[in-house]
């Protein structure tokens, strides 16, 4: 087992020197976590079928969900995939470097073992100076899920990272905070009407007001099969049960005072995750507040690092509201239901 070495990072301007050191563990084949504008990445050689071993080993990741591949320039793609469609150009122009994951048919290049033996590779550009410089120092695109143990909520700081990670790689970039807090939105461009398989930084309208019309899996809906293996997984769980209530700000906050008061009175610690808007109307529980609903940005940087804290509280149920799903607000929901187990409540 590796010692895990953490080193802090000038998240503007990176020092070379630790650059540098993280670059050559990961072109010796070892793993090292990195900051990205999204979540922490957990990185390897994306072409290194070994490599893509000891990520899915790290995080006790299922074989079949594929990594995203990560890279620092334009020109480093073609050296990845079989074509670049025209759409696909238009977004990397528009989104890249930025949080926007685009499917491609992979080169043979890329091992199926980064790929969870599929034929298309998902890729992206990281908007950070430190995830780039890494890329770029390592002179090989880096394959980089999220740096949690599979299943946990993902990680927004080196804290997290290590918490999950600690003594399974050899070493963890800490560059502070990230700044969007849930993933990538992963694309397909396969069909005629672009696909969103994974919710995520970039909006469905920021993608729209270039795309025309764009989908969301169907498959991501309780009980379907969604097209991106990984989205199958239960994931960003607390170790809490959780429910989600939705509905008219009143009938949420109604709801969850009752319903707190119903858990308290049979013995259950209870979270409260409530929002600037209501935290001061609850009188029982953990009561945190996750952001503002009126700046949605507010809510997803802080979503796993709330639901870590009710872990670290040893709450046994936590109640969420729920929150509009415009703008990131849609992958903040994902998010939050398959934390939950899809476990919803409508009032
Ligand atoms: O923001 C992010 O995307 C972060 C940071 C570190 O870049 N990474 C991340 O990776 O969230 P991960 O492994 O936790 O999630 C990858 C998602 C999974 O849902 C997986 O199924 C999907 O991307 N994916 C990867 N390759 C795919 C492919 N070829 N086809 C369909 N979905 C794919
Ligand atoms: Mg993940």
């Amino acid at each position: 087992m590796p010692n895990t070495n953490i080193v802090a990072v000038d998240k503007n301007r990176p020092e070379r020197d630790k650059i540098k050191r993280a670059a050559e563990i990961i072109r010796k084949g070892g793993l090292v976590a990195f900051p990205t504008e999204t979540v922490y990445g957990l990185g390897g050689n994306a072409l290194d079928e070994n490599a893509a071993k000891k990520i899915y080993a790290a995080k006790g990741r299922p074989q079949d969900n594929p990594l995203i591949v990560h890279i620092s320039s334009h020109l480093q793609l073609d050296q990845l995939v079989k074509e670049i469609p025209v759409r696909a150009r238009i977004l990397m122009d528009k989104f890249w470097p930025g949080p926007l994951t685009i499917i491609f048919y992979k080169k043979d290049i890329v091992p199926y073992g980064t790929t969870g033996g599929l034929d298309t590779v998902a890729i992206r550009m990281p908007a950070h100076p430190v995830a780039l410089e890494l890329i770029s120092e390592a002179k090989v695109p880096i394959a980089a899920p999220s740096a949690n143990i599979s299943g946990r909520p993902s990680p927004v700081c080196a804290k997290d990272v290590a918490e999950d990670l600690s003594g399974r790689i050899e070493m963890i970039l800490d560059g502070g905070a990230t700044s969007v807090g849930v993933e990538s939105t992963v694309l397909d461009l396969s069909e005629k009407v672009p696909m969103i398989l994974r919710p995520g930084g970039v909006t469905r309208e920021d993608l729209e007001e270039i795309l025309g019309p764009v989908d969301l899996d169907p498959g991501l809906a309780p009980g379907e099969k969604p097209r991106s293996p990984g989205q199958k997984y239960r994931h960003y769980a607390p170790k809490a049960q959780m429910t989600v209530v939705e509905g008219s700000i009143e009938n949420q906050v109604k709801t969850i005072e009752e319903f707190a008061k119903r858990l308290e009175t049979d013995g259950f610690e209870v979270g409260i995750m409530a929002t600037a808007q209501t935290r001061h109307r609850y009188t029982r529980g953990h009561i945190i507040s996750v952001g503002d609903r009126t700046a949605p940005l507010t809510i997803s940087s802080n979503l796993f690092t709330i639901l870590r804290k009710f872990d670290r509280l040893g709450v046994d149920k936590i109640l969420a509201e729920g929150i509009s799903k415009d703008g990131i607000g849609l992958a903040v929901m994902n998010r939050l239901y398959k934390a939950a187990g899809f476990n919803v409540l409508k009032v």
